[in-house]
């Protein structure tokens, strides 16, 4: 069983490059990576769809499909304008949220992180769900619909019980998302299963899709004893304990 997981990771890593779900460009962003750093030689993962590593900017990736592929369960008009305008405009906001925290580490002003973090956060969430979206679907009867491959029904059973239990949990999370928002099934690596997830909108305040490299806890019990409110000096203290050879493994692993 653990094998077939193990396979599947492979092949999730395969899967993702090749429908261009925004992992490696995310963490080529959040590591500073740039269309400059590719060009000098840098580690930079082979280019994906929703990201341009030579301009080092998002882009929209086109639909694999025409508008109307996907009617009657999608119609085209809903399809152009979800694409051509919500899609777009997340990847608008990205670029433009990512140029401006660029500016405020330029000037070392960071008065309006909160914000521009925020909107890369909205912004890049939307992009990469979205991206992820448009692979996730085909035409009925043309690699649409049916029933999942034995290996992809093995390995939801591993994790759900059934194919059918994790269709009942999917199609339940999804129906009762509070607001706006997505059902989502995710590889979740700790344990090498899959998760059935809600996510409420999709900004707050992580971007799905990325790989964590470096955390700090800011939550009060984990400072809280020694410095009381002043969050900003243990802040400052982590900087004097940081494991940096691990965080390079980590991006290593997760650029590969
Ligand atoms: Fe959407």
């Amino acid at each position: 069983m653990k094998d077939s997981i193990a396979e599947n990771r492979v092949n999730r890593r395969d899967l993702l490059v090749g429908t261009g779900a925004l992992t490696g460009g995310a963490i080529l962003a959040s590591a500073g990576f740039s269309g400059a750093a590719a060009a000098s030689g840098a580690p930079v993962k082979a280019q994906l769809p929703g990201f341009d590593a030579a301009a080092g900017e998002y882009v929209l990736p086109p639909l694999p499909y025409a508008y109307d592929a996907l009617e009657p369960s999608i119609d085209a008009q809903t399809m152009q304008l979800h694409h051509d305008i919500h899609h777009a405009g997340y990847v608008r906001g990205l670029n433009t949220a990512l140029t401006r925290l660029a500016e405020m580490r330029a000037s070392g002003d960071f008065g309006l992180v909160k914000h521009w973090s925020r909107q890369a956060a909205f912004a890049g969430s939307g992009h990469f769900l979205h991206t992820v979206f448009w692979t996730n679907m085909a035409p009925a009867g043309d690699g649409g619909g049916g029933e999942p491959s034995s290996e992809l029904a093995e390995s939801l059973t591993e994790s759900f019980g059934s194919v059918d239990a994790f269709r009942g949990q999917f199609s339940a999370a999804a129906r009762s998302v509070e607001g706006s928002g997505w059902g989502i099934l995710a590889y979740e690596p700790v344990s090498a299963r899959m998760q059935v997830l809600q996510a409420e909108k999709h900004q707050n305040l992580g971007q799905w899709g990325v790989v964590p490299l470096l955390v700090l806890d800011v939550w009060e019990h984990a400072y809280y004893l020694n410095y009381q409110n002043r969050r900003g000096d243990y802040v400052n203290a982590f900087w004097n304990i940081v494991n940096w050879q691990n965080v390079a493994e980590r991006l290593s692993e997760a650029s590969r």
